[in-house]
């Protein structure tokens, strides 16, 4: 019987919409093979969103999100509204999506395709079999408290002003969702904080470590967010899995990403308790190479194999996708941001094209 998912696009700004094209291409012979058909509704957000209506995430949007199985979003952003203010931004379509669906969990895997060792800054001995998991917060922090704002004094002076907030709610509801993904991985728990300096830090290093006593069976560590980069880059093999607030996560899932080679192969999952969650790149909009067809679509195609994974439970398909990925750079096809002496220079509608015909292959 054929199984039917409603799945929200959101190409978004930038590169958005021709990495959007291969994912979806990607998903459509994917569906076939194994009997899944697609209901795509496409939806504005981000600066898209801002040219069309005046604001970076319409109503309509945040509707058609929570009305189906899953959204698939691209990226968001761009010079051309780098100057407006901060609540009229793309980036505030993307928070607001984040909080409209409470998306509070944030994964980011950082792991390292063979293929693509020497695509990396690192040395290879360094960075082979690194294999990380960024558990971040995502609908928390110094991204959303409050007082926030920019404030005149009385003395005329402006003063720019966040807050970094955390219940103990909010910390232990990110906390199980990390325990429990280290106790699926490899069994390991790196808290990062700044608890040497932040009040807010101490009580999640107090929350983390209490409800560690009902994972036993995963190896807890603490680590403060300076030092924490800083091992990121001197020796990653000693992470599994890392959980953190939104700031430092922000931060480091970036830092890990660059471990693997190119940001540009990073898929990601925004899970909330229960809303549809939201499958996107790690990367950004990248509007530098925009509409030129250089853009790496791998990262978008792995984030539809997760949402295959996480969301329709389809671990096969998920799986058909991953391994034709593999296989792409196998056959040495690489575009500009993993390219390396001797590999196949193509663009983001070839890379595409090549994927879909080792997928149809694999089908037969
Ligand atoms: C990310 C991005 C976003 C963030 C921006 C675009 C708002 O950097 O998803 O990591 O800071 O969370
Ligand atoms: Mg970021």
């Amino acid at each position: 019987m054929t199984q039917n998912y409603r799945i929200t696009l959101l190409p978004g700004d930038g590169i958005g919409p021709e990495i959007m094209s291969v994912a979806v291409d990607v998903l459509n012979v994917v569906g076939k093979r194994f009997d899944l058909s697609f209901e795509f509704s496409t939806a504005l957000i981000g600066g898209a969103a801002i040219d069309e209506t005046g604001e970076p995430l319409p109503a309509v949007t945040l509707d058609m999100c929570r009305n189906s199985d899953a959204v698939l979003l691209a990226a968001i952003g761009g010079y051309k509204w780098d100057s407006l203010p901060s609540n009229l931004r793309p980036e505030a379509g993307l928070l607001g999506l984040r909080a409209g669906l409470q998306l509070f969990a944030n994964l980011r895997p950082a792991k390292i395709i063979p293929q693509l060792i020497d695509a990396s800054t690192l040395k290879r001995e360094v960075v082979e079999g690194v294999d990380i998991m960024v558990v971040r917060e995502l609908t928390g922090g110094i991204y959303f408290g409050k007082p926030k704002g920019i404030f005149t004094t009385e003395s005329g002076e402006k003063r720019g002003v966040n807050t970094m907030v955390y219940s103990e709610s909010e910390i232990e509801r990110i906390g199980r969702v990390a325990f429990e993904t280290a106790r699926k991985r490899g069994g390991k728990l790196c808290s990062v904080d700044k608890a040497n300096v932040l009040e807010v830090s101490q009580l999640w290093r107090d929350r983390i470590t209490q409800l560690s006593a009902e994972y036993t069976d995963v190896e807890l560590s603490h680590l403060y967010v300076d030092n924490a980069a800083m091992q990121l880059v001197r020796a990653p093999k000693q992470f599994d899995t890392i959980v953190t607030g939104n700031l430092f996560g922000d931060i480091l899932s970036d830092a890990a990403a660059m471990l693997t080679g190119s940001i540009g192969m990073l898929p990601s999952a925004s899970l909330g308790a229960d809303s549809p969650g939201v499958y996107e790149p790690v990367h950004g909009s990248a509007p530098d190479i925009a509409g030129l067809d250089q853009a790496n679509p791998l990262a978008q195609v792995l984030s539809a194999a997760m949402m295959l994974r996480y969301a329709l439970n389809q671990p096969e398909a998920a799986e058909l996708i991953e391994n034709s990925v593999l296989q792409v750079l196998q056959q040495n096809y690489r575009t500009g941001d993993i390219m390396s002496p001797g590999m196949k220079l193509v663009g983001c509608r070839a890379m595409g094209e090549a994927l879909v015909e080792i997928l149809l292959l694999k089908s037969n």
